[in-house]
């Protein structure tokens, strides 16, 4: 098994993440986080919420609805321009995305080219790409898709020729509603507003897990500010991402800037961070200078003011924007990828997820060694007390063993177990989950212990 496969695989076994609708078959693009992956998934959403508001005098919070009137897609130019190129494999029919096939081979497609230019480099390189399903290259046209999935809300006729769609991006809520925060907090630019939430894309070829999906969640941060301090603000904003990854507990090594080579016509600059997923390096959040574009385009489409009031120098002006834009699902498997750690032990392999404490779906496993009533009663009261104060599991099925080895593949920091002594020595051992050795605990004290220790 290779390792997205070990990931995959200890994905579905410890209840992080399935395939959705699996047992009809499955429904491609969209995944289910299970108890393990919805603790997890939160466990992120309220880190980087920690670090983008909480953490921030200047930068405030929102949650707008995922239905927009249609006429904000086509202000920002979603509905003309926000496509990919596809191609289908005339043998199998399998649908590729053609600009990441051509990156493959070291081949530049931009997402501004027309139809025809692509078709044109594609027909240039066909004899070297093959479909990755059945291998052979007889490939239909290049055509542009439109990424945005179509809903019939509100409309109740026959032919929905101006469909609601479901957002495409979060931050277009963020955009329509910055009028909307000023005028009702009085806040002053420079200002950030952040949010989390569900976005969709009718993605041509979702593969590679987690990282590509139909549905999937963005936490973004759109930072409106004044020109003349865009781009020093936005050296800021770089370093300020990268330190809130790394307090993530993800792996100096396994991160990297990559800078955009073809930038949009209004952007001033565009990074990514690229993490290291079992395939290579590849996009796990983006940092962007905008400009004033997303104001400009929505005050056209509204045909109202969009311009910030700067009081102290009696000032008016459209606010460029910085923002930072990731993806829930990427960081969750990248975050596993960086964790997972196979360990040989005793002639076996162990399994361990060495996630960073603070995420990890929970702390302290509390175990009685066997289950007898006797052990079991004082145990659940151990559980039940420091279950008040941290996230914790009960469990008495199976060898301790086995449990023991459950716990590390869930990346539970600590392990208590209440054994026959416990009943004599008021004790119970304390097992650490990457170093596996076991210390002797009072009751008393177990509290105080693992608090300090997480
Ligand atoms: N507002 C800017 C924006 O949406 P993007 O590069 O299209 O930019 C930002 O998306 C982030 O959202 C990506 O870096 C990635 O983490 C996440 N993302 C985008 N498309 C995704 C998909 N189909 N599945 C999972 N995550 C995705």
């Amino acid at each position: 098994m290779d390792k997205m496969e070990k990931i995959v695989s200890l994905c579905k076994r410890r209840g992080f993440v399935y395939q959705s609708s699996e047992i009809y078959g499955g429904f491609s693009g969209v995944y289910d986080f299970g108890p393990m992956g919805v603790e997890l998934k939160n466990n992120i959403k309220n880190h980087w919420w920690k670090w983008m508001v909480q953490k921030r005098r200047d930068i405030v919070g929102l949650d707008s609805s995922i239905f927009m009137s249609p006429k904000i897609w086509e202000a920002s130019g979603h509905t003309k321009g926000f496509s990919d190129p596809m191609a289908e494999c005339k043998e199998c029919n399998t649908r590729i995305r053609v600009d990441k096939v051509l990156e493959e081979i070291g081949v530049l497609a931009d997402e501004k080219m027309s139809e025809k230019e692509i078709n044109k480099i594609f027909d240039e390189h066909k004899d070297k790409i093959k479909c990755f399903k059945c291998g052979k290259q007889n490939f239909s046209k290049v055509r542009k898709f439109n990424l945005l999935v179509k809903s019939n809300l509100g409309d109740f006729t026959e032919n929905n020729d101006n469909p609601a769609y479901l957002r495409g991006e979060t931050c277009q809520g963020i955009y329509v509603n910055f009028k909307n925060v000023i005028d009702s907090t009085h806040l002053k630019l420079p200002l950030g507003i952040a949010q989390i939430g569900k976005a969709f894309r009718n993605e041509i070829s979702p593969r590679q897990f987690l990282f590509r999906g139909r549905e999937f969640e963005q936490m973004e941060m759109q930072y409106f500010l004044e020109s003349e301090i865009e781009m020093e603000e936005y050296e800021k904003l770089k370093e300020y991402r990268w330190k809130a990854s790394l307090d993530l507990g993800l792996k100096e090594e396994n991160l990297r800037w990559k800078q955009h080579e073809n930038l949009v016509f209004y952007a001033k600059d565009a990074w990514d961070i690229e993490y290291n997923f079992p395939w290579g390096f590849d996009e796990l959040e983006g940092v962007h200078a905008r400009g004033d574009y997303d104001l400009t385009q929505h005050s056209k489409g509204c045909g109202k003011e969009l311009e910030y009031y700067d009081q102290e120098n009696n000032q008016r002006f459209i606010p460029h924007i910085i923002e930072s834009s990731a993806g829930v699902e990427r960081t969750v498997f990248a975050v596993i990828t960086d964790a997972y750690t196979e360990e040989e032990v005793n002639g076996e392999t162990r399994v361990v997820l060495k996630l960073d404490k603070k995420i990890t779906p929970v702390k302290v496993a509390v175990l009685p060694l066997s289950k007898k009533e006797e052990l079991i009663k004082p145990t659940l009261e151990i559980f039940e007390n420091l279950n008040e104060k941290f996230i914790c599991q009960y469990d008495d099925t199976q060898s301790i063993g086995k449990r023991y080895r459950r716990q590390d593949e869930i990346g539970t920091p600590f392990c208590v177990t209440f054994d026959f002594e416990s009943l004599e020595d008021k004790a119970v051992t304390v097992r650490d989950r990457d170093t596996m050795e076991q210390e002797r605990i009072k009751i008393d004290d177990l509290e105080n212990y693992l608090s300090e220790k997480l």
